[in-house]
């Protein structure tokens, strides 16, 4: 009995409302049509699926069928790019593809050199700083030469800080004393402090040593050479059960048979146990479902 009277609703709901635009006869239905996905516009004297050309002005930002509007000279109509817009004020409001344009006498793509001071920030994924009276782009700490602009590079991605009068990459290297070298990691390897015999130690990471002897000579932090690079040998570079149990820092994984550090081995077990809750939830619901039907 249940079954039929469900059947009976899906199929009134299904014939009773047009469900695509070309499916209205009238203004009025065609209006009416809301599925979800596609709205419907009464356009020479047809129902049909809501674009930016069919649409009025102001329509600056509104998107059908995928497609972003902009006003224009010639009314509405859709842009992918900067350059399709031919007004100042859309070019301000609207991103095609989610780039910022900019307008100057015609409409263009955004850089740094078009920001004032106070929003002189990242413009279209390119880091830019306020120096020299004007907005440019930089890649990396070195190319910044104000401290107070150094200071606030890692808005940006950036890990920058102001040493010996100059912008530099918060690395090993800018750390100064001895127990916090130790306790610091700077781009995932961990820092450690020189061992020479005079006192001309300072903090450092195996990817910065150049020279294979001195990479050698920091085995015990686990730098290695690899081709023609000192690197931190990671738990993961150990193939085998044996050789991953010498190295204190590591565990053997046995669901992936693989060699992780402690730290990793443990998100995996958290993924893990999220996974097979999330399965139980997934059977329950089935369960309810089918008592209640
Ligand atoms: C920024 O755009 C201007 C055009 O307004 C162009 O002349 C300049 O080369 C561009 N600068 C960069 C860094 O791309």
């Amino acid at each position: 009995m249940k079954t039929i009277i469900f059947i009976f609703i899906l199929i009134t709901i299904i014939t009773s409302t047009p469900s695509t635009c070309s499916d209205a006869l009238t203004m009025q239905e065609c209006t009416s049509i809301i599925n979800g996905i596609h709205e419907c516009i009464w356009y020479e004297n047809q129902c049909q699926f809501k674009t930016c050309q069919n649409s009025q002005i102001p329509c600056d930002g509104q998107v059908y069928q995928g497609e972003l509007c902009s006003n224009t000279k010639q009314g509405c109509q859709s842009v992918k790019q900067c350059s399709d817009i031919d007004n100042q004020e859309s070019c301000s409001i609207l991103k095609p593809q989610g780039i910022e344009c900019y307008w100057d006498q015609s409409c263009i793509i955004k850089n740094c050199s078009h920001n004032t001071k106070s929003n002189c920030k990242l413009t279209n994924d390119e880091k830019c700083i306020y120096q020299n009276q004007k907005c440019s782009s930089i890649n990396s700490c070195s190319d910044i030469f104000e401290k107070s602009s150094c200071l606030v590079s890692q808005i940006q991605g950036l890990t920058c800080i102001w040493m010996n009068d100059r912008c530099i990459t918060n690395s090993c290297k800018a750390i100064l004393t001895k127990e916090e070298c130790f306790q610091s990691v700077r781009n995932s390897e961990k820092c450690f402090f020189t061992q020479n015999k005079d006192d001309t130690n300072y903090c450092l990471s195996c990817s910065q040593l150049t020279e294979q002897c001195q990479c050698n000579q920091y085995k015990l932090f686990g730098c290695e050479w690899q081709i023609d690079s000192c690197q931190e040998v990671s738990c993961n570079t150990y193939l085998n059960e044996k050789q991953c149990a010498d190295d204190k820092e590591c565990i053997w994984y046995k669901p992936m048979n693989k060699c992780l550090t402690i730290e990793e081995a443990l998100n995996n077990d958290r993924a893990c146990d999220i996974y097979i809750s999330s399965q139980i939830l997934n059977i329950c619901t089935l369960l309810i479902l089918i008592i209640l039907w």
